[in-house]
């Protein structure tokens, strides 16, 4: 379901058909059949949910409810408009940005990383210093709930000063809680700590303190009936089905995302397409199979278990992180799992980039580059000093610097056999990120379904949890 043209993402994995340590095309041809079959059960899977017959046990749980989200919320805001999911996200979206000038997301692991992702993508690097006409008249954001840190907490707590209103009318702070459970520990904490700021300044004005917390939560659950408790006006749901770290198309990266003012619309349809591409091509044409080609046979035939995902550009570099929990938590079970790594260029030349040159042959590295910067060309140009040597590279821009890094890193790599691929995008924007969220988080049940594992839930995470509420609970 696309609607204006749009420019796509690419990925290109000829820098892994190395002589000696890469890969073949005919290994990857030859798991062309095996690819289908995983994606044909990824889709299977779907059917099943949506079927709502009983799931089997050795498919629980099954999380598949991600897949067709994109397409469901532009179809339901199509035709029901008004009602639609997406139209109450805008409506908060918009409530909140006109009355409050700082919003605190909590939230951890999917509940968190997604809407990070998307704020460092798509906002202004100084986001939150620009006055607020600079800002589009759209709130400054500050995630928390994602540690237990007394001190990183302490001072967001001193930021927000004691909640007195804005000298121009405005709401101190609004706090919009994420969890799907309702019940981790870190969010719920963070929640406690602010929420008895925001108290402090509604006084007993109950009705204004239900305005300000907007929880996104399951059907149920401890959150949910703090926020019934409260009175809050705006509350979302995450569907059922939609595991967390699968979440950053539903409220949970929506409404943030929306809060910043970024087109949510275009953000999904750029999913859209990506399930369009996943559906249709075939494996030597498609982003999602090829990609877990690559890094499936890189892990298991040449020993690449690291996957770097290497970025060109420090607005990528949570995406990466998000990147990083969708792979450990989806992936990393029974004995198995590829380590993600998080890099970003040119700045970790100066750190990983020697030990990705000549380390351990352990690592697949993906470049993520971006065709064309989203702001004007910076230029070195001429000075009258020339003792740096630059007038030489007088025409030479900022963004050709790191088109010659990139390129230069890549011929390094392969000068020593060092496997790359590379994943392009045409430009930072909604679309283009869409795409890039929607084709990985399909790579990776794919990946999940080729190997025999199951790419939905992660139980490993609930083994510091029962610890730790135990030390907590018999002091
Ligand atoms: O991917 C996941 O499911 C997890 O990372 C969760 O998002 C994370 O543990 C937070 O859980 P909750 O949203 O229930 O607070």
């Amino acid at each position: 379901m696309t609607t204006a043209a749009m420019d796509r993402i690419s990925y290109e994995a000829g820098g892994v058909l190395l002589p000696d340590k890469g890969l073949v095309a005919n290994e990857i041809a030859r798991l062309a059949p095996r690819l289908e079959a995983a994606r044909h059960e990824v889709l299977a899977d779907l059917e099943l949910f949506r079927s709502r017959s009983p799931i089997p046990r050795e498919k629980e749980p099954l999380d598949a409810a991600f897949i067709d989200l994109p397409e469901r919320l532009l179809g339901d805001y199509r035709q029901r408009r008004q009602e639609s999911e997406l139209n109450r996200i805008l409506a908060t979206a918009r409530r909140l940005a006109e009355t409050i000038d700082r919003v605190v997301l909590l939230g951890i692991g999917g509940s968190y990383m997604g809407a990070r992702a998307l704020f460092e993508a798509c906002c202004h690097p100084y986001h939150n210093e620009l006055s607020r006409a600079d800002r589009g008249a759209r709130p400054r954001v500050y995630f928390e709930g994602n540690n237990v840190d007394n001190d990183a907490i302490a001072g967001l707590h001193d930021l927000l000063g004691c909640g007195e209103i804005t000298r121009d009318g405005r709401e101190p702070f609004a706090i919009v809680v994420v969890s799907k459970s309702g019940g981790t520990l870190e969010t719920a904490a963070a929640l406690r700590i602010f929420l008895t700021a925001l108290r402090q300044a509604c006084g007993a004005d109950g009705n204004r303190l239900a305005q300000l917390v907007v929880p996104v939560t399951g059907a149920s659950g401890r959150l949910r009936e703090l926020a019934a408790a409260l009175g809050c006006t705006d509350i979302f749901t995450i569907p059922e089905g939609v595991g967390g770290r699968f979440s950053i198309f539903t409220a949970v990266g929506l409404l943030p995302a929306a809060i910043l003012g970024l087109d949510i619309v275009r953000l999904l349809e750029g999913a859209a397409d990506m399930n369009a591409r996943f559906r249709q091509a075939a494996p030597g044409d498609s982003p999602v199979l090829d990609y877990v080609a690559v890094c499936h046979l890189m892990e298991r035939t040449r020993g690449a278990t690291i996957r770097v995902m290497s970025t060109w550009g420090k607005g990528l570099e949570a995406a990466a992180w998000w990147y990083d929990q969708l792979l450990s938590e989806s992936l990393g079970k029974e004995g198995h799992g590829a380590t993600p790594l998080s890099v970003v260029n040119t700045r970790d030349l100066h750190s990983r980039g020697q030990q990705h040159q000549e380390g351990r042959r352990d690592k697949l590295i993906t470049n993520v580059s971006v065709a064309s910067p989203r702001r004007g060309l910076l230029r070195i140009g001429r000075s009258p000093h020339d003792q740096d040597g630059l007038n030489q590279l007088v025409d030479k821009t900022i963004a050709d610097i790191m088109e010659a890094a990139r390129e230069g890193t890549n011929r390094a790599y392969r000068g020593d056999e060092r496997p790359t691929a590379e994943l392009r995008l045409p430009r930072i924007d909604e679309s283009s990120l869409g795409q890039f969220f929607q084709m990985l988080m399909l790579a990776t049940v794919v990946e999940g379904r080729l190997v025999g594992l199951n790419p939905y839930g992660q139980p490993g995470v609930e083994a510091y949890k029962r610890h730790m509420n135990a030390i907590l609970r018999s002091e």
